[in-house]
């Protein structure tokens, strides 16, 4: 017992001492001692021929979910699930190979070794396997855990599944703020090439107003795919390409994959055998696989030099003047053949307090180590900046140094559908910020199935269209109704931004995903706990999009009013390509004026929608601050808490409570009051009291 909710249980006869250290903790977790005879979870251990499992049983009526990036539904009770980061590779029904994944993959790039239970009540708690081998995940009759190796087993108890997510936040930490861009739209290809592409997609997004912050360059910007090269055709001067992008408003992320090109002659490979800094078969021969540059090393980020060698090729890459980063392919992924992986007895060798070890235990911790080198690589570079590293292979714990997103997604219907529940799930495994790519990578979307996905993906943490080599995938590709479509989708987003921004700087505080399952409304209501087509984006929003093809979704509803509202103009129930929005009753909710950029959206006037619940009464919070930079940490930021009282015949909207030492915007406050009859209007000054008269006669 170390925290009256948190539990550590280690196999019988295992000595704690012999455990290899843990990577999903931020602090390693140390009291001993015996549990209390009320605590409700106790893992029973078994030893097999083969290794080791934890069984733990479940209530009737309990739900299970987590187990990180798992395509297939929110709900996963009955499923199996491999921890092992993969890029996935399957065979079609017609016989054809394809890198992608579907509901029978049982591993994805990710590696989430963590299982949240809500049990019928609306209590919940979770189990963590601490360990970073292989794990399998079988949630058929209870929660079975097992491994090769021992592992130990982390409980945490909680009131509510919120109240789990803080205690997992807790233990295995909580993003960082990252620069407010990155809460806009991105639009990234395989590959935009050349530089003069770059150029006029850039322009093309300002003349036809799409609303985007930032362009991304794919792996043909490199040299033949070598790392930390550039083409010397294609982006002869990448500084150039960066300033461009910055002339009109725009940040770039650029892609870097771990493997390093064999090639004599080639800095950075002989720099990096020279340096003993690619990972070796245990007769100490450097290991190759064949990869999108060819013949390709692999750097061993658990070695405390190699980091530092990667941190000061990344920072002089970074003197190009990119704003974020893209670590790709970092399971680590061979190219050829298809399914590869790197042999499980590859040597690390570790250093400080990594001990050496083979692939097979570090393995599962090899993107996430990437993703932080990189990441510390950007703050070095730009100390006054706060970085973005895009991650496609993390494990649990690697919401620290990087967002991620679903991978390479299909252009079709049932992932569409997917883009949903694998973010819920990743956000109930600690990580909040992920996204699909919208319109699906694989393949070309129909113009609708397209407008669908950019409606939805709108709403989700992290929002970037890409797609492969095939067909174009702007919002303007599909002609000019889904254009249109697209920028009321993209409006809504960046009216909607000091919101989010508010929900990512809580996600930083507290744990808590930024877009939750429907279940976190009422956790006692079994009618929302296997909803995955709607969901929460924080405590106050309902999104309800429609993912089918055909025919329509009947969403259950958490009780109480929740009111629909519009944020453009648009038709708040009838626009099937972007989702309806309901206002939480009792909350209010921060909108801003939008724009082409999130520089002119959380600039202005701030509009507060308000939905009274049935006491009269509404409250809600705006986080704001310099949108980058650390200064926020030294108090400069600016938190307020709206409230609003219905009083006979006013409506009073004020500040209830106000935090940081930023100075208020002098800025117009408008209200829309949410009624079942339209919406009512009121304008004043932020910072004082809005009243606006009501008709006492009125039904709400
Ligand atoms: C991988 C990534 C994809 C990227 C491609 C080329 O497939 O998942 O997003 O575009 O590699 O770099």
């Amino acid at each position: 017992m170390l925290d009256e909710r948190i539990a550590r249980f280690v196999p019988p006869g295992v000595d704690p001492a012999t455990l290899p250290r843990s990577f999903a903790l931020v602090e390693p977790l140390s009291a001993a001692g015996s549990i209390p005879q009320q605590w409700p979870v106790v893992p029973a251990f078994e030893r097999r021929p083969d290794g080791w499992t934890a069984i733990i049983g479940i209530d009737e009526g309990t739900s299970l979910y987590g187990t990180g990036e798992v395509a297939g539904p929110l709900l996963r009770n009955g499923f199996v699930t491999d921890v092992w980061a993969k890029q996935p590779f399957r065979i079609e029904e017609d016989g054809r190979p394809v890198q992608n994944y579907d509901a029978r993959s049982k591993s994805l790039y990710q590696a989430h070794p963590w299982v949240l239970a809500v049990r019928s009540d609306g209590t919940a708690f979770g189990v963590l396997a601490d360990t970073t081998y292989r794990l399998r995940i079988e949630l058929s009759a209870g929660i079975r855990l097992s491994c090769s190796k021992p592992f130990p087993i982390i409980v945490v108890d909680g009131e509510s599944p919120q109240d789990v997510a803080r205690q997992l936040g807790a233990l295995t930490g909580r993003i960082e703020l990252p620069p407010r861009w990155t809460l806009g739209y991105h639009q990234c290809r395989f590959s935009y090439h050349p530089d003069a592409r770059v150029r006029e997609l850039a322009r093309e997004f300002r003349v036809r107003r799409v609303p985007c912050d930032a362009l991304w360059v794919d792996i043909h910007y490199m040299d033949r795919y070598k790392v930390f090269t550039f083409d010397p055709e294609g982006f002869p001067n990448p500084k150039g390409t960066n300033d461009h992008l910055h002339e009109l408003g725009f940040q770039s992320v650029w892609i870097l994959d771990p493997a390093v090109k064999v090639e004599p002659g080639y800095s950075v490979y002989e720099e990096g055998a020279a340096g003993g800094h690619f990972l070796c078969d245990a007769g100490g021969r450097e290991y190759h696989a064949w990869t999108w540059t060819g013949d390709a090393a692999f750097p061993d980020y658990t070695r405390p030099e190699t980091r530092a060698w990667w941190k000061r090729l990344t920072i002089e890459f970074l003197q190009a003047g990119m704003d974020g980063l893209w670590v790709d392919l970092n399971e680590p992924s061979p190219i050829l053949p298809l399914g590869a992986e790197l042999p499980e007895d590859l040597r690390h060798i570790g250093g400080d307090d990594i001990e050496p070890g083979t692939h097979a235990q570090y393995h599962n911790v090899y993107g996430m180590l990437m993703a932080k080198a990189t990441n510390e690589a950007m703050r070095m570079a730009r100390p006054g900046r706060r970085p973005f590293v895009l991650t496609r292979s993390s494990y649990l714990g690697g919401q620290r140094w990087a967002a991620t997103w679903t991978g390479d997604n299909v252009s079709n219907w049932q992932h569409l559908h997917w883009s949903v529940p694998m973010v819920l799930n990743l956000g109930l495994s600690a990580q909040p910020v992920s996204g699909p790519d919208i319109g699906g990578f694989t393949g070309t979307p129909s113009p609708e199935l397209f407008a669908r996905w950019i409606g939805v993906g709108a709403l989700l943490p992290f929002c970037r269209t890409h797609n492969a080599l095939i067909g174009d995938q702007e919002p303007w590709s599909f002609g000019p109704h889904v254009e249109e479509i697209s920028k009321v989708a993209l409006a809504r987003r960046y009216r909607l931004l000091p919101y989010l921004y508010t929900l990512f700087h809580q996600a930083s505080v507290t744990g808590l995903p930024i877009v939750r399952p429907l279940f976190y409304a009422d956790p006692k209501d079994p009618s929302l706990r296997s909803e995955d087509h709607a969901f929460l984006l924080g405590p106050d929003v309902m999104v309800q999009p429609q993912l089918l093809e055909r025919g329509t979704h009947d969403f259950p509803m958490p009780s109480g009013h929740w009111r629909s509202f519009s944020l453009v103009g648009e038709d708040p129930e009838h626009e099937r390509a972007q989702p309806v929005l309901r206002l939480r009753p009792g909350a209010i909710l921060p909108t801003g004026p939008g724009g082409q950029t999130t520089e002119e959206a959380f600039a202005g006037s701030r509009t507060l929608l308000v939905s009274l619940d049935e006491t009269g009464r509404a409250s809600g919070q705006l986080y704001e601050d310099a949108g980058d930079g650390f200064e926020y940490r030294d108090g400069d930021y600016l938190c307020t808490t709206y409230e609003a009282e219905l009083k006979e015949d006013v409506l009073e909207v004020r500040i209830a409570e106000q935090e940081g030492a930023r100075e208020r915007p002098s800025r117009t406050l408008h209200l829309e009051v949410l009624t079942d009859h339209g919406v009512l209007h009121a304008w004043g000054r932020d910072g004082e009291a809005v009243v606006l008269p009501i008709d006492p006669t009125l039904q709400w």
